[in-house]
């Protein structure tokens, strides 16, 4: 992923090259700034996820650009910076939205300062996030990608997405990364009768423990510091719709036991209320971890794991379903040759098998990723090899090769990939076991393949 980039903007230089010089900045991507006009150009030609700004400066102060900012990019948050004298003008920006204020120096609470800037980041993500949603659906901009693929894995997947949709029972997506959990969670919300609403998104490892709480219960006005104005969490916000609990492993302990309390009685209360609220929201969760052993080791409570488990869906990776590689890549080829104006047919046999090959480890996402970067490399009418970017030897080696030995070869990797698992391997080649066993013997196979 993308580092956040972060503007800071300060008049003082001496500040801004001390703050450049502290170690958690690696993490970001940092555009310092000495005038608030200064930052307002860069802001309108970079994007922004956080600003970060002192509020006496010349000319144009910190409180001036916040509120510039508020009125041209309401979702960028920001964090003011404040010396000796303007602690009271930064409390009221942040009774006006701003998103925190710190007293100089810093240096003496940067664990705080380090934790509220990756809160605030996460805060924006989330914003991008639903702004994407909400325009998606208002400008009907992106109709959903079809969930594709011609594996019985994957039609077992699709037949699922239609029987759950109807109903609101909660379902569990798992699946490695990059498979296509969100991709079925959207599906889910798409074909239900909620679908008129914006599906809504979480990942419950973006925010702190405390942040990710008052995000979906909402808080009260004065339930902690910074908190200044009554907030309607997601459980409210997402009443008649789907909401989307990614990562659900990564939940806090005390999350959980409040989140299964939601889930038993449809109801809630605003962190720092009183108020009982109900709100009639649909919870689909997705895990890429194996959520039993979570729950075998008693890091995730097993009364919240059958909750969420009314309905599961697997998704295999994608190397254990690998007849549907060349339709999604035919499908991304197309779509990503219309984005970037190329005529490009499809791809060449080599190319074709070197993607068979593959182990897939990022599984969908790397597969949509290789053919964007293969299609912008490519200035031909087909994908080829040299387009790829792994080491294609192992398929210059086969198109020397005869059908026997193409078939030896296979049946040598699916025997690896399976640790000599016959049964899987069997599976993986799509022939019987018995098949499998009389090939192995026709070609006197051993343990040890030769390639990969
Ligand atoms: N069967 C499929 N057909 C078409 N596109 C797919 C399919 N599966 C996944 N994709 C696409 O692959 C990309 C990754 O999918 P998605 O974000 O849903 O994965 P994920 O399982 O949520 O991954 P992570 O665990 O990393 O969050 C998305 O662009 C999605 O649209
Ligand atoms: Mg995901």
């Amino acid at each position: 992923m993308e580092k956040p980039k972060i503007l800071i903007v300060d008049d003082n230089e001496a500040f801004l090259e001390l703050f450049l010089c502290l170690p958690q900045t690696g993490d970001f991507h940092i555009t310092p700034a000495t005038s608030a006009k200064h930052a307002v150009k860069i802001l309108s030609s970079e994007p922004v996820d956080l600003i970060i700004s002192d509020i006496q400066m010349p000319e144009m102060t910190g409180i001036q650009l916040f509120t510039t900012v508020q009125d041209l990019y309401p979702d960028i948050p920001v964090i003011l910076i404040t010396a000796f004298g303007s602690t009271e003008k930064a409390v009221r920006a942040v009774k006006n939205g701003a998103f925190h204020y710190f007293e100089k120096p810093i240096d003496d609470k940067l664990d705080l300062f380090w934790t509220t800037v990756r809160e605030a980041v996460a805060k924006r993500e989330m914003l991008k996030k639903i702004t994407l949603l909400q325009k998606e659906k208002t400008f009907g901009l992106k109709t959903l990608t079809p969930v594709i693929g011609r594996s019985k894995e994957i039609k077992q997947v699709v037949q699922s997405i239609k029987e759950v949709a109807p109903l609101s029972v909660t379902v569990l997506i798992s699946g490695e990364t990059g498979t296509g959990k969100e991709l079925v969670a959207r599906s889910i919300h798409e074909l239900s009768d909620r679908k008129s609403k914006p599906f809504f998104a979480v990942g419950c490892n973006e925010f702190s423990p405390g942040v990710l709480e008052s995000e979906l219960f909402g808080h009260e006005k004065g339930a902690f510091t910074g908190a200044v104005e009554q907030k309607k969490g997601l459980f409210e916000v997402a009443h008649e719709s789907s909401l989307f609990l990614d990562e659900i492993v990564d939940a806090s302990s005390r999350f959980q036991a409040k989140l299964l309390r939601v889930l038993e009685s449809k109801r809630f209360t605003r962190v720092g209320g009183t108020l009982s609220l109900s709100s009639d929201f649909r919870i689909i969760t997705a895990t890429n971890r194996d959520i039993q052993a979570d729950v075998a080791a008693g890091r995730f409570r097993q009364d919240l794991f059958f909750r969420i488990n009314v309905y599961e869906i697997k998704i295999p990776p994608l190397r254990h379903r690998k007849e549907d590689i060349p339709l999604i890549a035919d499908f991304y080829i197309r779509r990503f040759s219309q984005t970037y104006g190329r005529s490009i047919t499809g791809l060449s046999e080599s190319a074709l098998e070197s993607l068979m090959i593959y182990n897939w480890p990022g599984n969908v996402r790397e597969l949509i990723n290789v053919m964007e970067r293969a299609v912008i490399t490519c200035s031909e009418s087909m994908i080829t090899t040299k387009h790829l970017p792994f080491d294609t030897r192992a398929v210059a080696d086969i198109s020397d090769l005869n059908l026997k030995d193409l078939e030896k070869f296979y049946i040598e990797l699916a025997l690896k990939r399976t640790s000599q698992n016959k049964t899987r391997a069997a599976e993986l080649l799509g022939i019987s076991r018995k098949t499998l066993i009389d090939k192995v013997k026709k070609y006197k196979l051993g343990a040890s393949p030769q390639l990969e």
